[in-house]
Parts: C-alpha cells; sequence; structure tokens
C-alpha cells in the first residue's frame, strides 16, 4: 500500500468514528521562536490539550509534517529520517483508553489488514509515583491481542520536551518475522525484529518546570503513527529508501554514480527531501536556530554529492523529481518550486566557494592530529571550520571518521554555546523602549506584519500579498509579491503609513468564522489549505483584515515605532523586507 493510500485510510477511519479532520500545521510554528519545528502532531494541539476549546469538537484528525533533528548524523543507516509524517488521532477530554484502543486495533487489522499475530504491544509498567497500567492490557486482550504479545515497561510515558501535557503511553509494534537476536528478544530490543508503528498517548498530566505532575482538566488521548515506516512495513521493504516516497530519487543518484555508496545516497535524498519542505513551509538557511538546521541539511547533503562525484547541477534535476513524485501528497512543493530550487541553489554556491579551502584546511589540522600521534580533531578546530568555511560540525565528525578520528564534540559545542550568547548578548543590547518581555515583543511585531501587509497593497497595489514571515525578539522579516526593488519614495510610504496606523490607536479585534465567509469578507490569507473550516479573522480598525491564529496587541498603539531597515530580493518575484520597532 502506497503511503498516501495509508494517510487517506487514516484520515477516513477516524472521520468515520467521529473525528474532524483538520489540516497540518505548516512544520514551522508559527510565531513561537522558542520551538524550531514541529515534531509530533501534538504541538500545534498544546493549547486544546491543557482545556481550550477546539473550533472543530473534541474528536480531531490530521496528519502532520514533523521534523526531528537530534538524530540528523544517524541519517543514512536504514531507518533514521529527519523529516516525516506523522498520522494522528485525538480525544480532547472525549473517549479515553478503552475506545483508542479498540480504534487503533481495528484500523491495523481490518483497514490495513495486519494479521493480528504481527501486533506487539508495550504497556506502561508503573513507577515510583504511578501504578502499572493493567487496565490498558486488559483492553488490549480484549481487543484480540494475545497477552504473550504485550509487555510493560517502565518508560512508556510521554512528554515532548521537559515540560507540558504529558501520560502514560502504549506502543504498537510490528513483527518483521525476522529471527529474535537473542532469546529475550522483545518489543524493547533495537535489533530490528520489532518496529514501532503507534504510539497511543493518555494524556492526563502538566508537568512543571520542578517536574511536578498535576492532573489536567481532562483525560486526553494523542496518537501518533509514522506514515514512513508504516508504508516501509506494509510493502515488506527493508527501509524507508526503498518505498515509492524516496525511490524515484535513490534510482536518479544510483544512475548518476553507480558506486556502493548506500549511505550517501540516503543522506543525500534524505536531507532534500526535509530541505524542501522546510523550505516550502517558509524556512531559509541562516546561521541561527531552524535556519542553521537547514542549512547544516543542505551543506551535508552537498559534501555527500561531492564525495559521489555527482555534478551538483544535478540538485534542480533531484528536486524536480521530487516535486513530480511527492506533488499529490504535498501540493505546497509544486507551488513553492521556485523559491525551494532557488534558496537550494543559492545555499550551495555559498557553500561550494568555501568547502575547497575548508577541506583543505581540514587535511592541515588532520596531519597535525595525526603527525602529534593524536586521534582526536579539537573542538576549536571544528568551530573554526564552522566559523569560517561554514562547515556543520557533522560534516567535520564524517570527514574525521572517513580519516578513522574522532572530533571533540563537547568542547566544539561548549565554544558554540559562547558564541551564541555573545551574539545574543549583542542583540539584546540593541534593544531599546521598555520592551523587555520576550512575548511582548513577538507579539507587537506580529501585529506590525498585518500593518505592513495592508501598507504594502496601497503603496503597490491589491495583488501584493505576504509569502512568508519571521518573527524574533529582534527584528521582523516579510516576505511579499513584488516585481522590482522598492523605490526609497515606496519604502517611506510604506513605513510611514504604518506609523500612521500605529499612532491612530486603532483596535485589534478577533472573530470565529467559516473559512468560506472569511474568504468572501475579503479576508487575507497565505495559505488557504492550511486553516480549519472555522477560523479565527483579526482586524485592525478598517485597514487590515486577516485570517491568522494571533496572538495580537490590542491596539496599534502598543506596537512601537516602525522602521523598514531592509529592502532586498528574496527569490525570484519575491522581495523581502526587514523592519524593527523602536
Ligand atoms: N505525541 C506522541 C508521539 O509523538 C503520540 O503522537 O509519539
Amino acid at each position: 500500500m502506497k503511503a498516501i493510500d495509508i494517510r487517506n485510510k487514516y484520515l477516513k477511519f477516524f472521520e468515520k468514528h467521529g473525528h474532524k479532520v483538520i489540516p497540518s500545521a505548516p512544520l514551522i510554528p508559527e510565531n513561537d521562536p522558542s520551538v524550531l519545528f514541529n515534531t509530533a502532531g501534538m504541538q500545534p494541539l498544546v493549547p486544546y490539550l491543557l482545556g481550550q476549546k477546539h473550533p472543530e469538537g473534541n474528536r480531531l484528525t490530521d496528519f502532520q509534517k514533523c521534523v526531528r533533528t537530534v538524530d540528523i548524523d544517524e541519517v543514512g543507516d536504514n531507518r533514521h529520517l529527519t523529516y516525516f509524517e506523522m498520522l494522528g488521532n485525538w480525544s480532547l477530554g472525549d473517549y479515553f483508553k478503552e475506545e483508542s484502543i479498540q480504534m487503533s486495533f481495528d484500523f491495523l487489522t481490518k483497514e490495513l489488514k495486519i494479521p493480528v499475530e504481527k501486533l506487539y504491544i508495550t504497556v506502561f509498567g508503573g513507577n515510583e509515583v504511578l501504578q502499572k497500567d493493567e487496565e490498558t492490557a486488559t483492553y488490549w486482550q480484549k481487543a484480540g491481542i494475545s497477552k504473550n504479545n504485550i509487555y510493560f515497561l517502565k518508560d512508556n510515558w510521554w512528554i515532548a520536551g521537559e515540560t507540558g501535557p504529558c501520560g502514560s503511553d502504549t506502543e504498537i509494534f510490528y513483527d518483521t518475522g525476522k529471527p529474535k537476536c537473542s532469546e529475550n528478544c522483545n518489543p524493547d530490543c533495537d535489533c530490528g525484529k520489532y518496529v514501532e508503528i503507534w504510539n497511543n498517548v493518555f494524556m492526563q498530566f502538566f508537568k512543571d518546570e520542578n517536574g511536578e505532575l498535576t492532573p489536567l482538566k481532562q483525560k486526553n488521548v494523542d496518537t501518533g503513527l509514522g506514515l514512513e515506516r508504516m508504508a516501509m512495513l506494509l510493502q515488506g521493504k527493508e527501509t524507508p529508501f526503498d518505498t515509492e516516497l524516496f525511490k524515484p530519487v535513490m534510482d536518479k543518484l544510483f544512475e548518476l554514480q553507480k558506486i556502493d555508496y548506500i549511505e550517501s545516497r540516503r543522506i543525500i535524498a534524505e536531507h532534500l527531501r526535509s530541505s524542501m519542505m522546510i523550505i516550502s513551509d517558509g524556512g531559509r538557511p541562516s546561521n541561527v536556530d531552524r535556519g542553521y538546521v537547514l542549512r547544516r541539511l543542505i551543506r551535508r547533503m552537498i559534501r555527500h554529492m561531492n564525495k559521489l562525484q555527482i555534478d551538483l547541477n544535478e540538485i534542480s534535476t533531484l528536486i524536480e523529481i521530487y516535486v513530480q513524485n511527492l506533488k499529490e501528497m504535498y501540493p505546497e512543493l509544486e507551488n513553492n518550486f521556485e523559491i525551494i530550487k532557488n534558496t537550494i541553489i543559492e545555499e550551495k554556491n555559498k557553500f561550494v566557494k568555501t568547502l575547497a579551502y575548508g577541506e583543505k584546511e581540514f587535511n592541515k589540522e588532520m596531519n597535525k592530529a595525526i603527525q602529534n600521534g593524536e586521534k582526536l580533531i579539537s573542538g576549536k578546530v571544528v568551530f573554526k571550520l564552522y566559523d569560517t568555511y561554514g562547515f556543520p560540525p557533522e560534516v567535520t565528525k564524517e570527514l574525521a571518521e572517513e580519516n578513522k578520528l574522532t572530533v571533540d564534540i563537547q568542547e566544539f559545542d561548549k565554544l558554540f554555546k559562547e558564541h551564541q550568547e555573545k551574539s545574543r548578548q549583542g542583540s539584546e543590547q540593541k534593544f531599546k523602549g521598555g520592551l523587555a518581555e520576550q512575548n511582548e515583543v513577538t507579539v507587537a511585531y506580529h501585529t506590525a506584519t498585518h500593518l505592513l501587509n495592508a501598507a504594502l497593497k496601497v503603496v503597490l497595489g491589491p495583488d501584493t500579498h505576504q509569502r512568508g514571515s519571521n518573527i524574533t525578539t529582534e527584528r521582523m522579516r516579510f516576505d511579499f509579491n513584488c516585481d522590482h526593488k522598492l523605490t526609497d519614495e515606496e519604502k517611506k510610504k510604506t513605513e510611514d503609513l504604518v506609523n500612521e496606523w500605529i499612532q491612530a490607536e486603532l483596535p485589534v479585534t478577533i472573530e470565529e468564522m467559516t473559512k468560506e465567509e472569511a474568504i468572501k469578507s475579503g479576508a487575507e490569507c497565505m495559505f488557504i489549505e492550511k486553516y480549519p473550516d472555522i477560523v479565527t479573522v483579526y482586524k485592525i480598525g478598517n485597514i487590515s483584515k486577516e485570517l491568522c491564529g494571533g496572538p495580537h496587541v490590542r491596539n496599534t498603539s502598543e506596537i512601537g515605532k516602525f522602521k523598514i531597515k531592509k529592502e532586498e530580493a528574496s527569490s525570484a518575484g519575491i522581495r523581502r523586507i526587514k523592519a524593527i520597532l523602536e
């Protein structure tokens, strides 16, 4: 079964069971600089897990685009992916353990037709604070799982990060039929016989900074099923790279270079797909946060293309193959084709300029280390390669490993943190005007993007629309379509208009309506397909109306003075304004 068919079956199954299908949130959480990427389907739903009413009700289902980067340097093996799709269903204080388990069981055995004996289950085994979850095991048995296939484990507990909604979970594993690696081989073993396919979390606690658990207002269910893995298993493939999701690109890479570097081919195919998904949702390479993750992905991909001696001009062909291959699942890839291609090529050009020099520098340092009888490249060298030649640390690490050396990543991390701390202090000093609270600042910037969007329409014409935005506590960045460099006069007019509206102390109001009503009313919207059927529309006086999740200031007088710092090309037909609030 193809991945897209699994996705469709999933959504249909849960829709049949009373769930509303909601759209995937963008990969990059909107206006939340504290999180780099959505890493799980539950992330955009946190307020609702905590008790806020969801406009679509208390049974939801979706597919969520996710990026997890902790394992970035594991990519290349037979299972790790940085981008993946998670199918999920949620009960927000509605059904709980029994119904959730029955639905998961029915979906797997009836819809996907997985033989029941291939399913293995793990259940929370209890700890100092909480009891073993016998109840969950009973429901699995009632559904039809043999007692022998159920294991109790202490660490069946799920939380995103350190604090937030959490609870015990029950994980579903698929037996690949491979032989047991030892007598004690069980789903907890990572030899590859048992593969985790689905995680049902019973979210009923909130964990605070002190590690204290308090019961949530409601008992929720949060489940996540990894689409690529499911496709791999149902198709009887060894790795996700053998499924239709990656195969055309993997084949092309083999056609371009027939040597047996499967790892490099996987890295190229994986990192390219992730980069495309991130760029398509508004990410751009940079040296900080999510921009830096993207930069690392693209640069590591390029290094492996060089390693395979594949002409870097082939990147465009690979991108085209992915767009054709994935556009049914992700139409945004086709819509953003130009931006994706230009961003990756621009980043490639930047890296290629320093790559050869960096490799030379690395060789010099490597020879020094060898002469001194050392097997370790110091963190200082890793940092220098990063700082001067733009080498992501995992690239240096790989170069070292290819030469049977290791690198002092801990020392690098220390130097990197010091460096970040210095730039953070630098930018905080730049900050004036008493807007010290991070949230207040980003919220003000967010409202300012709406004003800028409206002002550009007045100055450049009504067909000017937002194409992306990014907010930090220091500045806002705003991309929009426009076929020319803004004149000084246009910039000044735009700036003046925004400041006029700020001074006019316009109220910001919020209204809920159907998506159709919102569009009819002329509300501005960047990615219409990304919004649920019921949307919130923010109005600023009579000058701006946008579909948006908020939050915003209540009155434009809270924004401060708006100043355009820079106007530049972002990509073909797209201009970018960088602005600050003083
Ligand atoms: N939040 C859980 C996970 O990511 C279930 O969706 O595994």
